[in-house]
């Protein structure tokens, strides 16, 4: 099973072809390789690009296997680009989780020769220590997304395991460049829109890497015997803090990037949480004019709030109003401070490794940030997005 797989003469499936990455590999895989690619797409819609490429374009759905088995049959090996990306927490979680053991379940059926799975960096958590590399745990850290693709990495390992397919996992970090969603188009929108904020200053480490480095790995990771079995982190040989990877796009943008500062944050938290408190509730309620129209409304009970009132110091009945109104105004306006793991991971500062693709794949990262930055500031200027 562990034979060199010449992608030449492979027929090779790419799920998530209508994707950022998918569409590259498939871009790759047809121009630059004359290879046979059967791209996966769930509708026409998203795969315009890819009609005019030399490919077959096959439709199927990760959540419907019998799409999968059509898709697949007579495919030397797989590239499972897809996952849950949109839609509900449920949802997105299915697609990742149990489509990819839909996909496995056919891909071994089908006996092919290499079953290479893009999983993310964000299977260690959002911040695992000082240095990044392959031996560190899967852990769960309550973000669905980086949940998602930690179980269903281990599904991939323990198909592996149990039924002997050659199975591979890549776990890239921020992967960018043009088409990117996640990393380029969806930053730069938001700052167009003025809805985006560094986190903590943006001191935390950006690992990055350009997403023809990405399809380099992937290709590797398929053709390379000593590949099967492993999973590889693949990132570009440096990082930079986030203020400067998205300092970039501001700089294009001709903006200042804000700041979600750490007090800030621990401030939104605390306030979050006065709201949900039942004493501040009933604080907040029992100052209000309106429980004071309702204690008038019950025979007896206003006369005694009025009393009980004029027995509460007028220095202490100042703060306290001035207090509930706060929190009124709070709950009309609540805020959003970012989850946990959003800021733990915009604040790790750490070292990302990328030795063992290097050592066993002969991966190489082509594209410096400035490089890869330079291709897409093109793409984005051609795309009039900029
Ligand atoms: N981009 C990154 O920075 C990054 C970093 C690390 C790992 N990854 C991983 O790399 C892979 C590709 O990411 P990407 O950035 O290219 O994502 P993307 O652009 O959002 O593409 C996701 C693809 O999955 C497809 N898909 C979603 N639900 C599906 C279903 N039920 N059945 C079949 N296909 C379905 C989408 O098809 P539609 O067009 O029909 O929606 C789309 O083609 C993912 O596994 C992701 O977790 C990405």
């Amino acid at each position: 099973m562990n034979q060199k797989i010449d992608l030449r003469n492979a027929t090779i499936l790419v799920t998530g072809a209508s994707g950022f990455i998918g569409k590259r590999l498939t871009e790759y895989l047809t121009l630059h390789y004359g290879a046979n690619v059967r791209a996966m797409v769930r509708s026409y819609g998203p795969a315009v690009h890819l009609a005019r490429l030399p490919v077959e374009i096959i439709a199927g759905d990760l959540m419907d296997p019998i799409s999968l088995q059509r898709a697949i049959s007579g495919c030397d090996l797989v590239f499972h680009c897809a996952a849950g990306i949109s839609g509900s927490d449920e949802s997105r979680r299915s697609v990742t989780v149990d489509g990819t053991r839909h996909l496995l379940e056919v891909a071994r059926q089908a006996q092919v020769s290499r079953f290479v799975h893009i999983s993310t960096v964000a299977v260690h958590g959002p911040n695992p220590g000082p240095i990044i590399d392959e031996r560190l745990p899967l852990v769960h850290s309550n973000d669905i997304y980086a949940d998602a693709k930690a179980d269903a990495e281990q599904w991939v390992f323990r198909y592996g395991k149990e039924t002997g397919l050659p199975v591979t996992v890549l776990r890239p970090t921020v992967v960018y460049g043009p088409r990117s969603g996640a990393w380029t188009v969806g930053p730069i929108s938001g700052m167009q829109r003025g809805a985006f904020k560094l986190i903590g200053g943006g001191v935390g480490s950006a690992h990055h890497v350009y997403v023809d480095d990405v399809v380099q790995a992937l290709l590797l990771a398929a053709t390379r015997p000593e590949a099967v079995g492993e999973a590889f982190i693949i990132s570009s040989n440096s990082s930079v803090p986030w203020h400067e990877f998205f300092g970039y796009y501001a700089q294009l943008l001709g903006i200042e990037l804000p700041n979600l500062s750490l007090e800030e944050i621990a401030l939104q938290r605390q306030r979050l949480k006065q709201l949900r408190n039942p004493v501040e509730m009933a604080l907040t309620f029992a100052a209000s004019p309106r429980a004071r129209v309702l204690a008038h409304q019950i025979p007896g009970v206003g006369a005694s709030v009025d009393l009980l009132t004029k027995a509460i110091p007028q220095s202490t009945r100042t703060t306290l109003l001035a207090h509930a109104a706060s929190v009124r105004e709070a709950k009309l306006n609540p805020p959003k401070p970012p989850k946990p793991w959003i800021v733990d991971y915009f604040c790790a500062q750490n070292r990302c490794r990328i030795e063992k693709a290097q050592r066993m794949l002969g991966y190489q990262p082509q594209f410096s940030l400035e490089e890869g930055q330079k291709l897409t500031t093109e793409w984005l200027r051609a795309e009039r997005i900029i």
